[in-house]
């Protein structure tokens, strides 16, 4: 069975993507980044939401309390300002570990040989750890990242949220020759939750249903005034369950790269797709006319497609085994 340690910035799609992973995959450790609040608050959600579901045997490591070079920002707009406004979830009773996420990753990818990571926030963990080991590479079989986005973004036009607080590090981690499977934003949008979700967990009725209603209660009401959508997006959970089950999400082999200088376009993931112009010949004869042309290689899976309806039973499904 494949080991992964999942890094997140809780964040209420980090929470549920958080439950998904801990009943589904064997979780060698959650890391914590400065994302949608600050290292502290999106710290103490972690531990919450592992005491919710009575998971506190999975050691929580804090790490980056800010992005490489640029200042935080942080999402209170959407998040609330404790990072995971609406559930009522007492003060945790757990500790976070005192070993810097970063040498948490680096450590236990030495220990068990090979990992796999999920990262559901910016990426300055991944790429702290990619400095500290310069081997590291070696030993992580594959990421799966919530980032970025072929088509547009939500932070500005180009840059999506995760990539776009800490673009240098997402740079370092997009070229670092690790399998990388990125669900963007334009795969993400494809997991959306309303009102009539709340009633499905209303009706399941056990503590995490109810947790998570609450939680999506305050997330869905958060995105309809702040970006008039009429509802959320379980942007994170998307890459956990590519990793719970692959079948879940068609991806097409791209070469992604960050954007660190443009005025408008910092934190855009330019996505490649030039070889899918039209029905060319086979894939392998495009990838290399393209490679020639162009000079690289695919580098990532980037999702494309989401088998909705498999993605939320599978969901339910989970929330309902607690
Ligand atoms: O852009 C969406 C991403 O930003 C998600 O990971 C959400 O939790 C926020 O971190
Ligand atoms: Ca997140």
């Amino acid at each position: 069975m494949k080991k992964y340690i999942m890094d997140c910035d809780p964040g209420h799609d980090d929470a549920i993507a958080l439950i998904l992973a801990a009943r589904h995959l064997d979780l060698l450790g959650i890391t914590t980044v400065g994302g949608n609040q600050t290292i502290e608050k999106v710290t103490t959600n972690a531990l919450k939401v592992l005491e919710v579901i009575g998971r506190t045997d999975i050691p929580v490591h804090p790490g980056s309390q800010h992005p490489w070079i640029q200042k935080l920002e942080t999402a209170p707009q959407f998040h609330g300002a404790s990072g995971m406004d609406g559930p009522q979830v007492p003060v945790p009773t757990t500790q976070p570990r005192s070993t810097h996420a970063a040498q948490f990753i680096v450590d236990t990818a030495n220990r068990a040989g090979r990992i796999s990571l999920i990262a559901t926030g910016p990426l300055t963990n991944l790429a702290t750890a990619l400095q500290l080991d310069p081997m590291l590479a070696d030993k992580v079989e594959e990421i799966f990242i919530m980032g970025g986005s072929v088509t547009f973004g939500n932070w500005t036009p180009a840059a999506e949220f995760n990539i776009y607080v800490d673009p240098e590090a997402a740079y370092k981690v997009f070229n670092a020759g690790i399998p990388m499977r990125m669900c963007g934003l334009n795969l993400t949008r494809q997991a959306f939750v309303a009102d009539k979700d709340l009633e499905i967990l209303k009706g399941i009725n056990n503590r995490v249903a109810l947790f998570c209603h609450d939680l999506l209660r305050f997330f869905i009401d958060s995105c309809r005034k702040t970006a008039y959508i009429p509802g959320a997006n379980l942007h994170d959970v998307c890459a956990v369950a590519w990793a719970v089950d692959p079948a879940l999400i068609k991806a097409v082999d791209m070469h992604v790269q960050i954007e660190l200088q443009g005025k408008y376009t910092r934190g855009m993931t330019v996505c490649d797709y030039r070889h899918l112009r039209n029905e060319l010949p086979r894939q392998d004869m495009v990838h290399e006319a393209t490679a020639r042309f162009r000079g690289e290689q695919p580098n990532c899976a980037v999702g494309v497609e989401l088998a909705v309806e498999s993605f939320f039973s599978l969901l339910y499904d989970t929330i309902k085994s607690y």
